[in-house]
């Protein structure tokens, strides 16, 4: 942000719901706002609320915050605060983005965006009955610079008839069988989508943006460690699923494709790898977090000297994403900075300045994916194939 820009930019005050793991991160990427050149707005972390007051002692860190509460009412009830981030657990979407919507406030929900189906539509129907309340879901991956790279490409028409493609988010978080358990490995928690409520959004958001909302689901799930310790040591049944893969058929340029995507808790050896990779007959695509300055694309060339050969070639991705910052070009690009750029996206999206940039998954993707995993957990029981109806595929809007 330029001293002429943040002199202009709306001042917009932010609250929290849930000062956990990414509670905790969005604040300090707040913090980092004036990374972005030219943003249309300022965000301030004004309020935090926790049922938890020790969660709240972190938010200390941060002067602009003046309102740590235990109870969020009391936050809704704060008329100078614009926008809510809510971070909790998926059993209590449904009711907190609710109250979010129904003050008035804007919402950066977080996935699965609800428990359930019935959980999303209610949501949606709060959306419908405020429609002054901005209201989108989190899914920062897609904002690596490498994973823009990747979208762009195909965006711009370069694999011609498309071969196949797939989108992953891998985890080994739960090798280690005595790894107590928590409410993401519970499904009265997590929900009974249990891996795809937990990591599924991460592996739909680019494809439903593409256009590819499936037309039918083959779904293959596991629950490999079927108990945990609980609070007291002793074991409790940890009843989610912890791997997930669905099959799908899609359509690109009107062209059937198959899609698979992949959301694992037990991947030896992954961390928090996200992978996209998409072929045609013409070009492809890949990029993975695991190598997050590498993004690969394949062409068929005639070589000086030789004959014609099919090649991968490397591109370094750099720094920059959908909004410009400071950082140097050539600089290397994590997380934090991809939780950045999603903020980044949802104000400006928010003020109507987002153009033709990328942007955060919209509430009826959101409630999409519920029907997707529906759709797998039936195909899976039923060990076939589960179509999706037409009715349940989103207005493309790239
Ligand atoms: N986008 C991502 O990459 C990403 C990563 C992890 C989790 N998540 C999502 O974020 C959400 C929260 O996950 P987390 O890992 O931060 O969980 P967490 O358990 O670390 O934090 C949740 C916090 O919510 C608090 N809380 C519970 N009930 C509350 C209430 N009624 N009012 C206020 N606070 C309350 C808890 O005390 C806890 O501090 C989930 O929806 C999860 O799927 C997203």
């Amino acid at each position: 942000m330029t001293a002429a820009t943040a002199k202009t930019a709306r001042l917009v005050n932010v609250a929290i719901i849930g000062g956990g793991l990414m509670g905790r991160e969005i604040a300090a990427a707040i913090q980092r706002w004036p990374a972005l050149i030219d943003h249309p707005v300022r965000p301030r972390l004004t309020a935090v609320c926790d049922i938890n007051p020790a969660a709240l002692d972190w938010f200390d860190e941060i002067d602009t915050v003046v309102l740590k509460t235990t109870d969020y009412h009391e936050l809704l009830a704060d008329e100078g605060i614009d926008v809510v981030y809510v971070a909790v657990r998926h059993d209590l979407h449904e009711q907190i983005y609710g109250d979010v919507i129904r003050a008035g406030k804007s919402l950066l929900a977080e996935k699965p965006f609800g428990i359930d189906g019935d959980a999303a539509q209610a949501v949606l129907a709060a959306i419908a009955e405020h429609p002054q309340s901005f209201v989108r879901c989190s899914s920062e991956m897609p904002f690596f610079p490498g994973a823009q790279l990747a979208i762009d490409y195909i965006r711009s028409g370069a694999l011609g008839t498309i071969v196949e493609a797939r989108n992953s988010f891998l985890h080994s978080s739960d090798l280690d069988v005595n790894k107590p358990v928590n409410w993401k490995r519970q499904n009265e928690f997590c929900g009974d989508a249990g891996v795809l409520n937990d990591l599924g959004m991460h592996t739909w958001h680019v494809p439903l943006r593409l256009g590819w909302a499936p037309e039918s689901v083959y779904g293959v799930l596991q629950n490999i460690v079927t108990e945990r310790p609980g609070p007291d040591g002793a074991l409790v049944p940890c009843d989610t699923w912890d791997n997930a893969v669905l099959h799908s058929w899609s359509r690109h340029d009107g062209v059937l494709f198959p899609l698979t995507t992949e959301t694992k808790r037990i991947d030896p050896g992954q961390k928090n790898t996200w992978e996209f990779e998409a072929l045609g007959l013409d070009g492809g695509v890949r990029f993975s977090t695991k190598n997050p300055k590498l993004v690969e694309v394949f062409t068929v060339r005639d070589i000086p000297g030789g004959g014609r050969e099919q090649i991968w070639q490397q591109i370094d991705a750099g720094s920059q994403s959908v909004w410009p910052t400071v950082t140097g070009p050539n600089f290397e690009s994590g997380f934090s900075d991809t939780i950045l750029q999603m903020w980044a996206a949802f104000l400006a999206e928010r003020e109507g300045l987002l153009g033709e940039r990328f942007g955060t998954v919209t509430p009826q993707e959101a409630a999409l994916t519920h029907n997707i995993y529906a759709a797998a957990i039936r195909s899976h029981t039923t060990r076939t194939a589960v179509d999706l109806p037409a009715d349940d595929l989103p207005v493309v809007t790239l």
